[in-house]
C-alpha cells in the first residue's frame, strides 16, 4: 500500500504590534502611495521587546495542533523553517519541541529564507511516505523586522513577523501530490545578510537587496516552477483550485497567477496586511483561507516561493 501525507490542521500567529505604511513615513523617506503601487503592502504586524521566534512558532503550532484536534505528544517529527532563530544554536525547533512540554524525536531547523516552508514541507512529507515517521509539525517563523534596517527604505517596507504551522499526518491518499526544490547559490549577492559567525562579526545582520534583478528572477523561476510542477503531475492549469504563493510582492504574485491562468479571486493574498514574512508567508496565507471557509477539503493547491540563496520551489496539494 502506497503511504502519503496530508494536512490535517493549520495554524497561525501574527504579533499584535502594527506598523501601517503612514507610521513608516515618519521613519524614512517613503510614501504610503509608493508602497502600496509597488508591493501592495499596506501594513506588517512587529514583535515586542521580548517576543521571540519560538513563541510565535508555539502560539501557531498550538493553533495547527487544536485545529488537527491532536496534543503535542503526538507529534514525532518537528521541522521549523526560520532565517531569524531565537540563537545560533539551540535550534528553534528544539526551543520549540521543549515550549510544547514534548521531547524524545527528531527536531530540527530548516534555512531557505522565503523558500523555507516549501523546503520543510517537502521534507517532512519525505519522512513521513518513508515510513519512519507519523506525524509532523511544520511550522515557518520569522522576526525579520530584527535583521531590517529601519533607516534603509529600500528593504525597511517590505517585511514583517509572523507565524504559521500545519500538522501533517501519514495517510492512505495523498495530500502531499508532489514537491519540487531547487537553489543556485550563484546569486547570493543579489539578496543577503553578509553577517554571520564565519565572517567574525554578527552585529548589523540586515538584509541587502538588488530588489530589482530580484524582481525579474522571482517573476521568471516562479512561472517555471508552475509549469514544471502541472507537468510532473499531468495536471493542466485548469486542474488548480488556488495559488497560496509566498508573499514577497503583489506585482510578483498576480504574474504567477496570470501563468496559471488563476483569476486573482482564487488566489490567497495577505501580502497587504502581513508584508513579506519569509518562510512564514506561506502557512499563514494557507491559515488565512483555510479559517475564513476559502479553501475547503479537497481541493487542489499549489504553493510556490523564491527566496534568498536563490532557492525556489513548490508543492502541489490536494487539501
Ligand atoms: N519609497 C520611495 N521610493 C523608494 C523606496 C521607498 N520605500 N524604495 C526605493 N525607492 C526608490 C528607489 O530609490 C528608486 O529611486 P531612483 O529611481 O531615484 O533611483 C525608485 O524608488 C525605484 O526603485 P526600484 O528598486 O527600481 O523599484 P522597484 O519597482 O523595483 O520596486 C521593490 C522595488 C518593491 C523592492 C521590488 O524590486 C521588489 O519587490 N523586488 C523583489 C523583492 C522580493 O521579492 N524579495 C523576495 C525574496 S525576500 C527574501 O528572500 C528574504
Amino acid at each position: 500500500m502506497n503511504r502519503y501525507s496530508r494536512i490535517l490542521g493549520t495554524g497561525s500567529y501574527l504579533p499584535e504590534k502594527v506598523l501601517t505604511n503612514r507610521e513608516l513615513e515618519d521613519l524614512v523617506d517613503t510614501s504610503d502611495q509608493w508602497i502600496r503601487e509597488r508591493t501592495g503592502i499596506r501594513e506588517r504586524h512587529l514583535v515586542s521587546e521580548g517576543e521571540t521566534c519560538s513563541g510565535l512558532a508555539e502560539a501557531a503550532a498550538r493553533r495547527a495542533l487544536a485545529a488537527a484536534e491532536l496534543e503535542p505528544d503526538q507529534i514525532d517529527l518537528l521541522i521549523v523553517a526560520t532565517t531569524t532563530p531565537d540563537q545560533v544554536f539551540p535550534s528553534t525547533a528544539c526551543l520549540l519541541q521543549h515550549r510544547l512540554g514534548i521531547g524524545g524525536f527528531a527536531a530540527f531547523d530548516i534555512q531557505a529564507v522565503c523558500t523555507g516552508f516549501v523546503y520543510a514541507l517537502s521534507v517532512a512529507d519525505k519522512f513521513i511516505r518513508s515510513g519512519t515517521h507519523r506525524c509532523a509539525l511544520v511550522v515557518g517563523s520569522e522576526t525579520m523586522s530584527r535583521i531590517v534596517n529601519w533607516q534603509d527604505r529600500a528593504t525597511c517596507v517590505l517585511f514583517g513577523d509572523g507565524a504559521g504551522a500545519v500538522v501533517l499526518g501519514a495517510a492512505e491518499e495523498p495530500g502531499i501530490l508532489s514537491t519540487h526544490l531547487s537553489a543556485d547559490g550563484a546569486y547570493k549577492d543579489l539578496l543577503q545578510v553578509p553577517s554571520g559567525v564565519g565572517m567574525g562579526r554578527c552585529e548589523d545582520p540586515y538584509i541587502e537587496m538588488r530588489g530589482n534583478e530580484v524582481f525579474r528572477m522571482a517573476v521568471t523561476t516562479l512561472g517555471r516552477i508552475v509549469d514544471e510542477t502541472l507537468a510532473a503531475n499531468r495536471l493542466s492549469k485548469s486542474d488548480i483550485d488556488w495559488l497560496v504563493p509566498h508573499q514577497a510582492n503583489i506585482r510578483i504574485i498576480r504574474a504567477t497567477a496570470k501563468k496559471l491562468n488563476l483569476p486573482m479571486e482564487r488566489v490567497v493574498v495577505t501580502v497587504g496586511e502581513h508584508g513579506n514574512t519569509s518562510s512564514a508567508s506561506i502557512p499563514l496565507a494557507l491559515d488565512t483561507a483555510v479559517r475564513d471557509g476559502r479553501i475547503q477539503r479537497g481541493e487542489t493547491l499549489i504553493m510556490e516561493a523564491f527566496g534568498g540563496g536563490f532557492t525556489w520551489g513548490s508543492v502541489l496539494v490536494r487539501y
